[in-house]
């Protein structure tokens, strides 16, 4: 990463740029960015250009770091492998919120195949992906450009297409057939391979195998397939802005190309891509319920002129839909106080916590800041 080059972020002073205005001929022209890049664009719109310092955070080598891999070969077999395992988990956790785990059990070709699939759902013909978007979060089968358009400073080089899996997943028919099946097995995978992991998380945190489970972090699941187009501008913008995750956990599968880098010890760390590896990282409801034994960390995702970069982002948290299951209310896990671990968090709902975030939008702070005792 290029040290000292700090690239000016100009506002734009032409007093003709209408933000809002341009924000929303984006969002109606409904083609996304990659409907951008297909119409052959060469520069970018201003509403794209970011405004947090990419070199921010980037001084120093860090390019030995590396978030840990965690082999889960063997575990539900051997005992001992499986409390070393835990171990590892606990660790990883707690100094990184980040970790890639191999040997999960879901082949690769079923990894292969949905990146495939979230691919093929973006290349269609614009006038067919059209008509699934919007920013009705009620839909259980979305396809929109940057969550946060109206609330961030600038809109992100991606689109996605996300749908709910659990509680109330979405019906077969309302996906297109190119990649129907492969979501259908992919999310189930995802979804056995999520319980999984709270069981060894709930044990990383010395509670029941169960506890995590019954807490309901694995209740709310839904699955968002990001397509960052290559961009003309790369320097000029992001894939995806700093932030932290909403969820309890998320789990990520990422192809070839890299760009999400994870700020440890306040130095960007690439997140290098591993061919049949996840990417399991904390999310803020999980760094409040673990009153920060767990940690929710910064990510983001670098813009490039080569493309497009394909992931697939799984979360583990109730539905965005206001009125599901959203009512509940988390604090800090009682177990996991004591005089030494006082409750650094209130006691809040799922619902006042996601208000916050997605009012707040993508602005490198954490979400978690208000509900501080
Ligand atoms: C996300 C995210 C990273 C990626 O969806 O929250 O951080 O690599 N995605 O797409
Ligand atoms: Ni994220």
């Amino acid at each position: 990463m290029v040290v000292n080059d700090t690239i000016q972020l100009e506002e734009s002073t032409d007093s003709t740029y209408d933000r809002e205005a341009e924000m929303k001929a984006f969002d109606d022209s409904k083609a996304g960015v990659n409907g951008l890049v297909e119409s052959g664009i060469s520069k970018i719109p201003a509403i794209f250009h970011r405004k947090l310092d990419i070199t921010e955070n980037s001084a120093g080598d860090n390019s030995k770091l590396s978030i840990p891999i965690i082999d889960l070969k063997d575990i539900h077999k051997d005992p001992a492998l499986r409390v070393e395992v835990i171990d590892k988990i606990r660790s990883a956790c707690h100094e990184w919120g980040f970790f890639q785990v191999i040997n999960h059990g879901i082949p690769v070709t079923v990894f292969d195949e949905m990146i495939d699939g979230i691919r093929k759902f973006h290349e269609q013909d614009v006038d067919v992906r059209k008509e699934f978007y919007t920013r009705d979060l009620k839909k259980k089968v979305t396809y929109f450009s940057t969550g946060t358009l109206y609330s961030d400073q600038a809109a992100n080089w991606r689109d996605t297409f996300a749908f709910v899996v659990a509680p109330d997943p979405f019906e077969p028919n309302e996906v297109p057939p190119i990649c129907r099946d492969i979501m259908i097995e992919y999310s189930q995978k995802i979804q056995d391979l999520g319980f999984t992991i709270f069981e060894l998380l709930s044990r990383a945190l010395g509670l029941d195998s169960s506890y995590l489970k019954e807490l309901n972090c694995a209740e709310g699941h839904f699955i968002m397939g990001h397509y960052y187009p290559p961009c003309p501008e790369p320097e000029l913008t992001m894939g995806a802005t700093k932030h932290t995750d909403y969820s309890f956990m998320t789990l990520l599968l990422q192809d070839q190309l890299g760009g999400l880098q994870i700020l440890h010890d306040d130095k960007w760390v690439n997140v290098p891509p591993v061919h049949g590896a996840l990417v399991v990282n904390i999310g803020d409801l999980l760094q409040l319920i673990t009153n920060d034994r767990f940690v929710s960390v910064n990510h983001r995702v670098l813009s490039q002129n080569i493309g497009p970069r394909i992931s697939v982002a799984s979360f583990f948290v109730n539905s965005p839909d206001p009125d599901k299951g959203r009512s509940k209310i988390y604090g800090p896990i009682k177990e996991l106080l004591s005089e030494e671990n006082p409750p650094i968090y209130k006691d809040v709902t799922i619902k006042e916590y996601l208000e916050h975030f997605f009012a707040k939008g993508l602005d490198g702070n954490s979400a978690l800041e208000p509900f501080k005792l």
